[in-house]
């Protein structure tokens, strides 16, 4: 069988979580590696597993010419530098066809638009990946209730959330870095998953118009005294200085330009939720049905005492961003494949191999991008934005929230 090598940049939280989706494929080799840290362990892991070589390289261009698709699975901050870096290996002459990025395309609109240009200049494939849509729950709950909703009309309202402690690296504490909070890290999970599972099926990804948003957001946990000082500790991150939101909810109302109904996709996402770990939520209610998904729920439970507590093995092996070793431990046994990641990789082989765009383009992202940036703007402006209006389409097009550019302190 043909499969996609793929050259990766970045080694590190979520370029592990890919490399154990890969291995679970069949369509994937991981041929190259370029990062600053992370990559001896990585390689090593890659190749005892028989993922392929997991070269590693010093520069983007020499990864470039041995590979047919490159990765870009580093912070938030490099994202466009390192896109300019890939279309210029291709512009040199390397003949890898495809390019993967991680969430979120960009920090804002414009940075997003670039690397949509980029991508186009250079004839180049393109994948977005955006996990959430490809998790075997949401997909199997639309193939399940495609009938019904033929019969009874598509869902109108869906609740997306995406939330746990807070993030593992200090850059994405910092919204100059990241491009802002909770709402930039994990928001576009949440939004795009909505906007998803509200689409008639059949219809494009964009086919329901989003025509307004209204955002609210806080600073629950992280700005507290306490909680400051602990991030200034651990992260060396100032929140006094420059903050960021660790709570942020809106409503995104959708119009179908067929029938004119309006859906409602309200998302929720959190940095202070002290529960057992991270968890994905998503319902959606239709006339007469509804859905349910949550990543908490799992098969396996396993008790740990007090007594036994000092044997624990590392947290984090049970389930992401875990916060407990001992009590009633909630245990999930292959998260790469629960979060989407297997199937976002396995898309993203067949279509490259195919020829053809994954079923997430960049394109799609700078949608995402769009409607994030959007959900900054309505709590920053304490207002509903209009999505149809053009003053705000056009404003959209340079918006920097204050959150990015370093002035949260402003509007938390
Ligand atoms: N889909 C998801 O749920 C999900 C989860 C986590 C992260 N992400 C996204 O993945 C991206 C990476 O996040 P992460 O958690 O893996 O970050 P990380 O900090 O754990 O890893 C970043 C990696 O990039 C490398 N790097 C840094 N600077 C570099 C440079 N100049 N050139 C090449 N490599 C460089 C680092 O050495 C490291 O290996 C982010 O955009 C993040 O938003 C997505």
């Amino acid at each position: 069988m043909e499969k996609l090598r793929v050259g990766m940049i970045g080694a590190g939280f979520v370029a592990g979580f890919h490399t154990r989706a890969m291995v679970q494929l069949r369509s994937m080799e991981l041929t190259g590696l370029h990062a600053l840290g992370g990559f001896d362990a990585l390689a090593g892991w890659a190749r005892k597993h028989d993922l392929g070589p997991a070269t590693i390289y010093p520069t983007i261009r020499e990864m470039a010419e041995h590979v047919d698709a490159i990765a870009i699975y580093c912070p938030n901050y490099l994202r466009l530098e390192i896109m300019e870096e890939v279309a210029a290996a291709k512009r040199a002459g390397a003949a890898f066809k495809g390019v993967i990025c991680e969430k979120p395309l960009g920090r804002n609109v414009a940075e997003a638009r670039r690397i949509v240009a980029l991508a186009e200049e250079c004839k180049l494939l393109t994948a977005y990946f955006e996990n959430q849509i490809f998790m075997k729950a949401i997909q199997t709950q639309m193939r399940q209730l495609e009938p019904v909703q033929k019969v009874m009309g598509p869902l109108t309202l869906t609740r997306s959330a995406e939330e746990h402690g807070g993030p593992h690296m200090a850059w994405f504490w910092d919204p100059t870095k990241q491009g802002g909070g909770v709402l930039s890290d994990m928001g576009c999970h949440s939004i795009a998953v909505g906007w998803y599972v509200l689409t008639p099926v059949g219809k494009p990804l964009t086919f329901l118009e989003p025509i307004s948003v209204s955002c609210d957001m806080g600073l629950l946990k992280w700005g507290q005294p306490k909680y400051r000082e602990h991030l200034l500790i651990t992260q060396g991150i100032d929140y006094a200085k420059t903050p960021a939101e660790d709570f942020a909810t809106g409503i995104i109302t959708f119009r179908n330009p067929e029938t004119g109904q309006k859906v409602k996709a309200q998302f929720t996402d959190s940095w202070m939720f002290d529960k057992q770990g991270l968890r994905l939520f998503m319902d959606g209610l239709g006339p007469g049905y509804a859905f349910e998904v949550n990543t908490l729920v799992s098969p396996l439970n396993i008790f740990i005492g007090d007594a036994a507590a000092q044997a624990i093995a590392d947290q984090e092996s049970a389930l992401e961003k875990s916060t407990a070793s001992r009590g009633l431990l909630s245990v999930q046994t292959n998260e790469a494949d629960l979060y989407g990641y297997v199937d976002e990789n396995q898309d993203a082989a067949e279509s490259f191999l195919n020829g053809t765009h994954a079923m997430l383009p960049f394109s799609y992202g700078l949608e995402i991008t769009r409607l994030v940036m959007a959900s900054y703007m309505a709590a920053e402006r304490k207002q509903t934005i209009d999505l149809t209006c053009l003053d705000v389409q056009r404003d959209l097009e340079s918006f920097v929230p204050a959150i990015q550019q370093g002035r949260g302190r402003d509007v938390l």
